[in-house]
This record gives structure tokens, sequence and C-alpha cells, in this order.
């Protein structure tokens, strides 16, 4: 399948139309941002590792029963996927408080929430993502009452499964955001799963394996992404 037209670029990926008008090439390019893009740097290899990354994951889930996006790897760093309508909305689950939830409510950091808690945020950078409820979405037709419950439902269903799949590699799934959009009247799960937008801390030293040692300088980026993927039995090409 070849990219024809370049339909979007985000701060990561772009997409890209192909001869079938329902299916997209994601390419994860090497663009790392954080702070609603405040902070950007390219990091090497961050394309093909998330890429790769990201399909273990989406594979996972669906072997679980949850419906994704993901069709197929095209290469290292571009994936076949399914053309959404997507909602303008971020599904966040958190098993233990941190970022920007301790700042917002002056919870101690690393605090374990049991139940996991469950947020929506507006996906809208310019607004700074701001935290939303569902009566924000149907209100202002972001989407339907039903289409936040069922957001909702599958994103703490993945909880589940994740934080069982995390814990076997030693790892504590702290946090994490999901995109969902409509397929032929179905909802989906889109987007990505990769250690760029959740948060996953070692088990036996809390050290931080994810997209914060890029936001807090942390150094070997890349390597922990690595060390992550390869914890979770994932074999990762590089170009
Ligand atoms: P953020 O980093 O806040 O998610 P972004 O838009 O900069 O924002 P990218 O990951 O660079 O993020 O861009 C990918 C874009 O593609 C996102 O807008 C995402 O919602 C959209 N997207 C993801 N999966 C699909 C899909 N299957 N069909 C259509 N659009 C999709
Ligand atoms: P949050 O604590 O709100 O992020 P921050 O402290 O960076 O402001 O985010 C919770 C988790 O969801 C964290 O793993 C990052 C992820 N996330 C994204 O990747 N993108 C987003 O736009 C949002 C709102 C969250």
């Amino acid at each position: 399948m070849d990219k024809l037209s370049q339909i979007t670029t985000g701060k990561a990926k772009s997409l890209f139309s192909t001869a079938h008008p329902d299916q997209l090439i994601m390419e994860f390019r090497d663009d790392t941002s954080a702070f609603d893009g405040k902070k950007m740097e390219a990091l090497d290899n961050k394309g093909n590792v998330n890429n790769q990354f990201n399909a273990f994951v989406m594979e996972f889930l669906a072997t679980k029963g949850i419906e994704t996006h993901f069709i197929e790897l095209l290469s290292s760093n571009e994936s076949l996927v399914k053309k959404l309508d997507m909602f303008p909305i971020e599904c966040v689950v958190r098993n233990r408080a941190t970022g920007s939830l301790c700042k917002r409510l002056g919870i101690e950091d690393g605090l374990i929430l049991d139940p996991p808690l469950f947020e929506f945020f507006l996906k809208d950078d310019a607004l700074g993502d701001p935290l939303i409820n569902d009566h924000h979405i149907v209100s202002f037709g972001w989407a339907s009452q039903e289409e936040a419950d069922t957001m909702r439902e599958l994103t703490l269903q993945a909880n589940d499964i994740l934080v069982n799949f995390f814990s076997e590699a030693n790892l504590i799934l702290v946090d994490y955001k999901l995109e969902f959009g409509m397929f032929q009247g179905k909802m989906l799960l889109a987007d990505e799963f990769t250690p760029d937008g959740c948060r996953l801390w070692d088990k036996d030293t809390l050290a931080k394996m994810d997209k914060d040692r890029f936001r807090q300088d942390l150094g070997n980026v890349i390597e922990t992404y690595s060390e992550v993927a390869e914890r979770l039995g994932m074999q990762i090409k590089l170009d």
C-alpha cells in the first residue's frame, strides 16, 4: 500500500491517504513534544520504536476484545489503520496520582487510586487540553451520552487488561490517554498506545520509563522505551 497525499500532520505522527478510501497510513515520526508543543525535539529512532510498540499493544488489546483501528505494520515506522471519524476527546485513566492531577487538586504524588480515576479532556492544544465532563461533551455536540459512556467503558476495560500486561514486565501503569473514533457505526480505539501517551514506573525503583524522561530532561528516552519494549517481549527493528 503506497502513501498518496498527506491528510494531517500532528506533533508526532502524520497520516496519509491510500488507494483504499477507508484506510490510512500512519507514520510515526521522531518528533517529540511536551507541554502542548512548547518543548519539541527529534529523538533518533522514536518513530521506529513507537510504531512497533503501538502495533504490539493494539494487537494484544484486540486479542482481549478491544477493537482497534490497527490493520498491519507496513514498515519500521509506518502502520496501516482504518480511517475513523475521531472524537475531539482524550480519555485518561489514572491508577496513581501524578502530573496535572497533583497540581490541580494538591494530591500527593504517587498516591494509589483505587478504583482508578477516569477523566475526559478536550483535544485542543490552543486551550491546553482542558478537563471536561459528560455534560460538556453532550452540550457542545462532541459526542452523544451513549458514545461518552462507551468511551469510558472501553478505556476502563483496557485498563484492567493493560495493568496486568505491564505488571508482568515489572512495570506500574500509572496513567494513560486513549482516543476513539467511529468506523462504519462502530467505536474503535484509535491513535496510539506508546510510552509517549502513558506513564510507566519500574515496580522496584519507581524509575520513570516513559515520556516524563523527555518532559523532565532525565535522558536516555529512547533507550528506556526500548527497555520497556524488550521487557514486554517485543523485538523492535531499527532502520
Ligand atoms: P496529541 O499529541 O495531543 O495527540 P496531535 O494531533 O499533535 O495531538 P499526532 O499523534 O501527531 O497528535 O497526530 C495524529 C492525529 O491523527 C491526531 O489528531 C489523532 O486524533 C488522529 N488519528 C489517530 N488515529 C486516527 C485514525 N484511525 N483515523 C483518523 N485520524 C486519526
Ligand atoms: P496528565 O497528568 O494530565 O498530563 P500532564 O501531567 O503531562 O499534563 O496526563 C495523564 C496521562 O495521559 C499522561 O500519561 C499523559 C497522557 N496524556 C497525553 O498523552 N496527552 C494528552 O493530551 C493528555 C491530556 C494526557
